[in-house]
């Protein structure tokens, strides 16, 4: 198993977490992150690393704001758009956003997307190139406290980022860090509901792929959560915003 990010592997995830979503805290997180930062009813939300799309979906549905999503899966990509057409999914990478014909957009959610994105910079040159100079950036992610004991884990891939990476990478690209919440707990919470979950629906999970997959996964899972009890991994809500 080479990570969740394939299609199949969160489509695998959404039946545990009970909706298409592929981040911790699922419909919970969405409302916190929403706490923070929220576009006006006549604004533009760009969804980056917008997977089965049901995170740009209830974004759209909170706040009234037009969603777009963009994923680099086109099978993920195909998907959103025809299970939520009201929302509009582009297949892309989010280091490329200026070449997707995006239209100008006011907020940029990241949920758990740019962990995996080796050039974390590379995101926030791309975020600018389609952003008005008012947006806002909410980034919900993991934070590697201990890069290499979280390597040695090999739960999640070498690119999880540190909380100097999510404060100096962006601001090398002109977004000041507005806000910073601590969501360590949260995560450690929500990967033990995920854990219990999955426990509660072994047959049917492990019927749906095979009881192999199903203990794989779950090994996977419980590995993240014990990083984060170690204080190797955590969880965190950066905020941003244009200039000083
Ligand atoms: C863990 S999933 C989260 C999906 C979604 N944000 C959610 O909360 O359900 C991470 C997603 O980021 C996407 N992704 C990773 N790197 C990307 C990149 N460079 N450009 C666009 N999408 C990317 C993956 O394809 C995957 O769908």
């Amino acid at each position: 198993m080479t990570g969740m990010n394939s299609f199949d592997n969160k489509s695998f995830l959404a039946r545990i977490r009970g909706g298409d979503f592929a981040h911790p805290g699922e419909e919970d997180a969405i409302d916190l992150v929403l706490s923070h930062v929220s576009p006006a009813p006549s604004e533009t939300v760009l969804d980056a690393g917008s997977g089965l799309g049901a995170t740009a979906d209830a974004i759209g549905r909170k706040t009234g704001a037009s969603v777009v999503g963009v994923d680099l899966d086109a099978q993920s990509v195909g998907y959103a758009n025809s299970r939520y057409p009201e929302r509009q999914f582009i297949p892309g990478d989010v280091t490329k956003l200026g070449e997707l014909g995006l239209p100008t957009v006011d907020v940029i959610y990241a949920f758990n997307s740019l962990y995996a994105c080796e050039d974390l910079e590379a995101c926030f040159a791309a975020f600018r190139k389609v952003a008005n100079q008012r947006a806002r950036i909410a980034v919900f992610d993991y934070i590697a406290y201990d890069a290499s004991a979280l390597a040695e884990a090999d739960c999640l891939p070498p690119t999880v980022h540190s909380m100097a990476e999510m404060r100096q990478a962006p601001e090398r690209q002109g977004w000041t860090c507005t806000g910073i919440v601590n969501l360590d707990q949260d995560y450690i919470a929500w990967y033990g509901r995920f854990l219990a979950r999955m426990d509660e629906n072994r047959e049917v999970l492990g019927a749906a792929r095979s009881p192999a997959f199903f203990d794989e996964v779950r090994k996977k899972y419980a590995d993240m959560r014990q990083c984060l009890e170690w204080g190797v991994l955590g969880g965190a809500l950066h905020t941003y915003a244009f200039g000083t």
